[in-house]
């Protein structure tokens, strides 16, 4: 006799120890135009059968058919909201391999998305179980690492890391970025901290990557040696050959770097986890290339009520993915730069550098314990200038990364005074209680009020 397990938990129904025995998402749907409203509970349960041990049809429950086990490790609906289309599943701890970030996104991000039923699905947040925050190498340095790789004393705790991506973004030789790799750890007192590749850079004929990392990292290590002021390159050594990556990690650390830029999507979750555990000696800078066509939802379904125009995972989910599976730092928008930042970047901010994040219902999240994972840096980044910078610092805090790419190499007086704009507004702000403004209207002629004078302060919309 064939059986279709029910997927769907009694009203109030709660996980017992959820942090323990279960592991929780948050979805929403929206119903295909030919499906009945009234089925919104049907398609939940199809989201859980689908991504846990069910199927579409009635499956025979004879000796040897795991209908039993099945049964024990069926995902559950719960928390069902009818009016907006939210719900949440929870699903058993153990149906996952607990160190396995693909094994895991293939089940619940796997073939739900093509259901015929729905017609748009997003997952807001997972919240994910003891077992498995502990089964992952989570960030090697993290914050406090990273400060301390960089030798800061008390005062320099208090900053945050301040850099600059080449523009045009692809343009220069090697030889060339070493040229302005000096000029900008060397421009104003000489405290701007890092430069960094951007994302599509490579290794192109005039610019090969081992050049680069060689030429870059020689200025680093002299510029350090006459200073004593420690850098960090962002290096991008992102490929989708891993033995090519490794290979360039191996390059970066016999240069002298300190740190690894990965596209983090681009590559994928199982070259982040083996670049993580191949290379403890470096940190792991997470660019996000690619993530806007995973986590952007343009309708209003976004905020949780409304219509989903379409399917995606949010960034606040790949957030806590990335911090699992051990990356230093991660772009995590731009507050108010980016069209999807109705507020999120401040969520992940708490994602990345919380212990215990609070479930927070404005942005769906469920929260998280991480267990003593390390905390990773947010990095601010597109479309920001100096004159941003206690807009920045005041929605990330001072333990974040602020990359500053045509808002310093724009500066109207040249790069040497973009940098010295940046270091006067990181120093007004933090050390001098100033807002950017009051800074400027006390010093006219300084860096900084010529930037606000070409930009304002607030956060240019890119793209
Ligand atoms: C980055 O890689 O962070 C961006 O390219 C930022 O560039 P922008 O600062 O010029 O917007
Ligand atoms: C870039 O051009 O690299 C972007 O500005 C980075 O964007 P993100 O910081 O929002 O990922
Ligand atoms: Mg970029």
């Amino acid at each position: 006799m064939a059986v279709q397990l029910n997927y769907i938990a009694p009203p109030g129904w709660q996980p017992e120890n959820p942090d323990q025995d279960y592991l929780v998402i948050q979805f929403k749907i929206e119903l295909a135009d030919f499906v009945d409203k009234k089925k919104f509970a049907d398609a939940a349960a199809s989201v859980a059968a689908e991504s846990s041990t069910g199927t579409w049809t009635k499956v025979d429950e004879g000796p040897q058919s795991g209908i039993k086990m099945a049964d024990d490790m069926k995902a559950i609906v719960f928390d069902v909201d009818e009016a907006n289309f939210m719900f949440k599943v929870a699903y058993k701890t153990d149906l996952f391999e607990a160190d396995n970030m693909s094994g895991f996104l293939a089940g619940p991000a796997g073939n739900i998305g093509g259901m015929k039923m729905v017609k748009g699905l997003r997952m807001f947040d997972v919240r994910f179980p003891e077992k498995m925050v502990k089964a992952f190498p989570g960030p090697r340095y993290g914050i406090e690492g990273v400060r301390d790789l960089l030798e800061h004393d008390d005062n320099q705790r208090k900053l945050p890391i301040l850099g600059t991506v080449p523009k045009p973004k692809v343009g220069r030789t090697a030889e060339e970025q070493a040229v302005l790799a000096r000029r900008l750890w060397t421009a104003g007192d000489g405290s701007y901290d890092f430069v960094k590749d951007d994302e599509n850079l490579t290794s192109l004929f005039f610019n090969k990557f081992d050049d680069r990392a060689r030429l870059v990292h020689q200025v680093q290590l002299e510029i350090e040696q006459k200073t004593g002021k420690k850098k960090l390159y962002l290096c991008n050594l992102s490929h989708s050959n891993l033995d090519v990556m490794l290979k360039r990690a191996d390059l970066i650390k016999e240069t002298g770097g300190r740190c690894m830029m990965i596209d983090v999507i681009a590559t994928g979750f199982a070259a982040v986890h083996t670049m993580r555990l191949k290379n403890p000696e470096l940190v792991i800078h997470a660019h996000r290339a690619m993530h806007a066509f995973i986590t952007r939802e343009s309708g209003e379904g976004i905020e949780g009520h409304g219509a989903l125009n379409g399917f995606s995972v949010s960034m606040l989910t790949l957030a806590k993915i990335f911090r699992l599976l051990g990356v230093d730092s991660l772009h995590t928008g731009s507050p108010k730069a980016k069209m999807e930042d109705y507020g999120e970047s401040e969520e992940i901010m708490r994602v990345l550098t919380q212990d215990e994040v609070m479930p927070n219902p404005k942005f769906l999240s469920l929260g998280q314990k991480w267990f003593g994972t390390k905390r990773v840096w947010p990095v601010a980044s597109g479309g920001l200038h100096p004159g941003v910078m206690d807009t920045v610092l005041a929605k990330f805090g001072r333990d974040c990364y602020i990359q500053m790419g045509g808002g310093v190499l724009g500066h109207p007086q040249g790069v040497e005074r973009g940098v010295e704009a940046a270091l006067e507004a990181r120093r007004a702000v933090i050390v001098q209680g100033l807002t950017v403004k009051e800074f400027v209207t006390k010093n006219p002629d300084s860096a900084l009020a010529s930037a606000v004078s070409l930009w304002g302060t607030e956060p240019k919309l890119v793209y």
